[in-house]
């Protein structure tokens, strides 16, 4: 039996929730929320696919309800309205995470907290703070594992090979400061200038700006026109979920407290049954370097603000 509970069952929470059914993510399913009727409607709904995808448990419930819970996904809080900054949620939201954390730790004490609501490493720094330092391995954020999705969707289409064989990661702030790291990208082994080369595919320094444009600002324009995103943050946090559960050791560009940094950033980190099990150092160029460096800096003034 692995149980999951999803905390805030808004679009992001309900995606999440039902993206785990179709994964067959756990086997058991509770979702909460202040506004109890939505979080059981929404329970309701996901539950008739089961019977389609895969034997899952979907219910909703109060925090006493996540007790047992082997890893908690926190989704609640305001998502951006159009136009506004993932770092302008910030107040909102880290007085919702002060009232919820607590709750959350007293109610699943073995739990996994996977944090999503934005500011995601801000949240996942005050999380963490929260919860205490024993506890710092199984607290951590979605950060950048979706910008890395988006980055890896984005350059598979240029190649026109299964996203599977891209690698690259996108490090920093989920966030406008975020840097995609492209002097490790790789395609099927090969570096990424080289397999377009030999592909004949078409690639240069302005194809590669578009596409950085685009993982950077993808969540902005969808937003822009249907007011929230939720499918790929659910997707991203279900198959986060499943590298705890399954003890999978995926790496994935998780955010966390990192020393160096004085702030939760996302960097390649294996992620395991206990957690948090290693933060990989990529060999980064100077200039990518120094950008994450902003990133961090952006991270540790946004912070001051609430913690
Ligand atoms: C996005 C939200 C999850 O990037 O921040 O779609």
């Amino acid at each position: 039996m692995t149980k999951v509970s999803i905390v805030g069952a808004g679009y992001v929470g309900a995606a999440t929730a039902f993206a785990m059914v179709l994964r067959g993510t756990c086997s058991e399913l509770v979702l909460v929320d202040k506004n109890e009727a939505k979080a059981r409607a929404e329970a309701a709904d996901i539950s008739h696919a089961t019977p389609i995808s895969h034997a899952t448990r979907v219910s909703a419930g109060s925090y006493a309800d996540l007790s047992g819970a082997h890893l908690v996904v926190l989704t609640a809080g305001a998502n951006q309205r159009p136009g506004e900054s993932r770092l302008e949620l910030l107040a909102r939201n880290a007085a919702v995470f002060r009232e919820m954390v607590p709750q959350v730790l007293g109610a699943a004490p073995e739990a996994t907290l996977l944090i999503a609501t934005n500011p995601v490493d801000v949240m996942t720094q005050l999380s963490a703070q929260l919860a205490g330092p024993e506890r710092a391995a199984r607290v951590f954020g979605s950060g950048t594992v979706l910008d890395t999705a988006r980055l890896r969707a984005l350059i598979a289409a240029q190649a026109n090979v299964d996203p599977q064989h891209v690698h690259g990661y996108v490090l920093g702030e989920h966030g406008d400061s975020e840097v995609v790291a492209w002097s490790g990208v790789t395609i099927a082994g090969l570096g990424l200038e080289k397999f377009m080369d030999a592909a004949h595919k078409p690639w240069n320094a302005e194809v590669q700006a578009q596409t950085e444009h685009a993982v950077r600002h993808a969540a902005a324009e969808i937003i822009a026109v249907k007011g929230m995103t939720a499918y790929g943050i659910g997707a991203a946090l279900a198959r986060i979920t499943e590298a705890v559960l399954r003890d999978r050791r995926s790496v994935l560009t998780v955010s966390a407290v990192h020393g160096r940094y004085g702030a939760a950033l996302s960097l390649p980190r294996v992620v395991g049954g206990a957690g948090l099990l290693e933060t990989l150092t990529l060999p980064l160029s100077a200039a990518e370097e120094a950008a994450l460096e902003r990133s961090a800096q952006v991270l540790r003034e946004a912070g001051q603000q609430v913690l």
